[in-house]
């Protein structure tokens, strides 16, 4: 499910190709924004995309609804969110709990919400990273399933700092879907544990 550019999908598709992410099909991309980037780079891929009008839904717990009916018809076993930029309700995080993950640009607990990478510059912090993480109610808090820091050179500029956070994020999170797929993985609480 993603909202924008999708170059985290695209990092995704690549991987499943090169056989980094092993026995594994890009079932289907979920969009709730008709202009999306992303849904140019799932056609170029022969990716089924499906643009989901927010508008024409009363509530967000019907919107959700319909994801969730759309994701189990296309019998997928993990939801990725990469960029999706929509908070979920209470009923999609129920339906599939422990099988949504997203990634998040920074260390979290800390920078949580949008443009965290430009946040995390602008208060002068020496190392940033990439988490990725399982979704829970809240935003950007559900248990951690891998994180990976990076310092911040010194006069780096911002548009340095991100190109380096993003290629960061692509391959960590290839990693982390193919382990996931592979692995029995445990959630007590807040740890996640891969055996
Ligand atoms: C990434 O930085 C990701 O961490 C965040 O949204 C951004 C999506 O970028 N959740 P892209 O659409 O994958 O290029």
């Amino acid at each position: 499910m993603a909202s924008g550019s999708g170059s985290n999908f695209e990092a995704i598709v690549r991987a499943v190709k090169k056989k980094k992410i092993k026995n594994a099909v890009v079932a289907l991309v979920i969009t709730d924004q008709e202009n999306a980037f992303v849904r140019c780079r799932a056609r170029r891929h022969g990716i089924k995309d499906i643009f989901v009008d927010p508008a024409g839904y009363k509530s967000r717990e019907l919107f959700d609804r319909h994801l969730v009916r759309l994701i189990k018809n296309a019998g997928a076993d993990l939801v990725v969110l990469a960029g999706y930029m929509r908070v979920l309700t209470p009923g999609f995080v129920k339906a599939f709990r422990n099988r949504v993950v997203n990634i998040h640009p920074a260390l979290l607990p800390a920078f949580k919400g949008v443009n965290a990478i430009e946040r995390a510059y602008r208060r002068g912090v020496k190392v940033t990273g990439v988490t990725v993480h399982f979704i829970d109610e809240q935003v950007d808090h559900g248990p951690i399933i891998a994180q990976k820091a990076l310092e911040v050179r010194a006069g780096e500029s911002l548009a340095s700092l991100e190109q380096r956070v993003h290629r960061v994020e692509h391959r960590l999170y290839s990693e982390m879907i193919d382990h996931l797929l592979r692995e029995k993985t445990k959630v007590k609480g807040r740890y996640v544990s891969c055996k």
